[in-house]
Order: structure tokens, then sequence, then C-alpha cells
């Protein structure tokens, strides 16, 4: 376990941090017991899971692993080069403070600059330039509208200015804590399947892929130009057959489809064979915040427990 506090630095749509205290209860007891070496999350998104475990357990090596670059980006220079990113924010955050009028005309302008200069980033290769960008991805993130970071089809980052009194745009401590725990980790930017080399039988592997929407209407799946559709899930579960057949501990949660059409069978059919659990989860399940309410995640496992308390 390590001795200090590291919590996810962005808000990212689809988030599992009020779903850990369920989670806790089912991870394998092997982790509990200081048996998993390696931790891989093929679908990290804002981290909430990965910071727990990686702060609650001994694991030796993580792996983190998200399509989307922006993010894979953030946690890269985040990782390197925190003090650079720190001075970045602390800008960005004094220019903001500073205007009593005007502070949306300027998230406008950041998010210009921030959408104008992506043509002439490589995602693929670690360079200076990826500081102020990972700077404008937090700043951007803290003070929009929802915390969400959505883009058009075009890639463009286009979410509206979020108003908020007193956005925490910096939180210094829990950045370097991050960055220190970033250490023994290492960050890929990829699809979920270009984890399989660092899978073996004593690693335990977390994925949380974008929800399968509940009815048409529902448009939180769309963390990234290319939605996840039923075809990507099915493929997903051929891999968690690869993995298991690898011996590795595997977590994996989704939205019930149940909650909606109690006949609706899609995912016990892709995993018939697995344990297959309903925990219950507050969501918003549509855009109406009316409908909000109680309804439940899956999580699908390859292992039994017993509720092992560490
Ligand atoms: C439900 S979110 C994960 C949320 C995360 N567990 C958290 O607590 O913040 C799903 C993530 O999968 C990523 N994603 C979508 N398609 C992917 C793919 N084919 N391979 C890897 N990641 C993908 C998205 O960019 C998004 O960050």
């Amino acid at each position: 376990m390590t001795t200090f506090n590291a919590r996810p630095f962005l808000k990212w749509a689809g988030g599992k941090k009020q779903l850990l205290d369920e989670f806790y209860k089912r991870f394998p007891d092997e982790i509990k017991m200081g048996k998993i070496q390696r931790y891989v999350e093929p679908f990290v998104g804002g981290g909430a899971v990965f910071f727990f475990v990686a702060t609650k357990f001994r694991i030796e090596e993580c792996h983190i692993f998200d399509i989307n670059e922006e993010l894979i980006l953030t946690y890269n220079v985040v990782k390197n080069d925190v003090d650079e990113l720190v001075e970045a924010l602390k800008a960005l955050k004094s220019e903001f403070f500073a205007l009593n009028t005007g502070r949306g005309s300027y998230y406008y302008r950041i998010r210009e600059q921030f959408n104008k200069s992506k043509n002439e980033l490589n995602f693929n290769k670690y360079n200076h330039n990826w500081i102020e960008r990972a700077a404008q991805v937090i700043f951007l993130n803290r003070t929009c509208f929802n915390g969400l970071f959505r883009v058009n089809s075009n890639g463009e980052f286009n979410v509206p200015y979020g108003k908020y009194k007193n956005p925490s745009i910096l939180n210094e401590e829990n950045l370097r804590n991050v960055s220190k725990l970033l250490e023994n980790t290492e960050i890929h930017l990829g699809d979920f399947a270009d984890c399989e080399p660092f899978v073996d039988s004593h690693t335990f592997v977390y994925l949380d892929p974008p929800y399968r929407p509940l009815n048409q209407t529902s448009s939180f799946t769309s963390y990234y130009k290319s939605n996840f559709n039923d075809k990507d899930h099915k493929r997903l579960a051929e891999f968690y057959k690869v993995l298991d057949k690898k011996g590795a501990k595997l977590m994996l949660s989704n939205s019930d489809p149940k909650n909606e059409n109690s006949d609706d069978d899609f995912f016990e059919e892709l995993y018939s064979g697995f344990r297959i659990e309903r925990v219950p989860a507050r969501r918003m399940i549509n855009c109406n915040g009316a409908k909000r309410g109680a309804i439940d995640e899956l999580v699908i496992i390859n292992y039994n427990v017993n509720q092992l308390e560490v």
C-alpha cells in the first residue's frame, strides 16, 4: 500500500467512484493477500478504480490504457513533468480568477486555442508542447459544463462554459501525489486489446468499457468520436475469454440492460459461464435529470470471492 493519497484529477463520464465499496467486496482475494503483482486497466478514463487499487494494495506494476488521445497525453504529462504542469495551471488559474467579468470569454478563448492546435500535435511522441495542452485539458475539464470531456465528429472539444463560481482548477498536492503514483505505471494510448501482452496469471484486470446505451436517446457513450457499439461489446467478450484462458483475474462492469428491458439478455449471452452480479448504482440514465434513480450495474467476474477484508 502506498502511504499517500492520490485521487482522480479529471472528472470523467462514467466515473466509478460511487461503486468502489461494492467493487471492493468483489475484488479477488489474491489482491487483498498481496498475491497479485500486476494491475491492468484497459479503459482507464478518470481512473477512479485505478487510483483506489494502486493506493490500497501492494502492486508492483500497473498498466493503464485508453483510446482517448487527450486523456493519455495528460496522464503522461502528470507523470513526467508535474512541476511545469503545475506552473502552467497556476498561470491559467490566476488569469481566470483575475477576471471578474469575462471568465466565460476566457474559457472560450482557451477552448479555441485548444482546438486550433490539435493538428500541430504529435500524440504518439512525448514532447514539450504536451505540457501546455495537458494544462488546457485540466482547465477545460474543471471549468466546462458538467465536467464532460466530449468531442464532436471533427474531434473538437465542444462543451460549453460551466459558469461555476469557484471551480477547483488546481489541486497541487493531489497532482504531485498522482505523479508519484504513476512512477510504476505504464501509460498506453490504444485499443483495449493492446493490453494482452501485459496480462498473465498474476494479473488483475478491471474492464470498464463505455456503457451500452440503455435506450435510443441515451448519449452517454459518446466519450470519443467513434461510439462503442454492440459489435465492440462482442469483440470485448471474446477478448475477456482470451484473458481468462491466460489465468488472469478479471472484473468487468457495465450498465444492466434489464434496467430498461427485463428480457434483454445481451450480457448473459456474451458472458455465459462467468459469474454475473448486479450491484445498485445511482446514475443518470437520461439527459432528463428527473430520470435519475437507482439502477443496477453489472459486475462480471471469472473467480470466486470470500469477501476478505483488509
Ligand atoms: C466508462 S469510461 C471509463 C471510466 C473510468 N472507469 C472512470 O472511473 O473514470 C470508458 C473509457 O473507455 C475509453 N474507450 C472507448 N473505446 C475504447 C477502446 N476501443 N479501447 C480502449 N479504450 C476505449 C473511453 O475513452 C473512456 O475513457
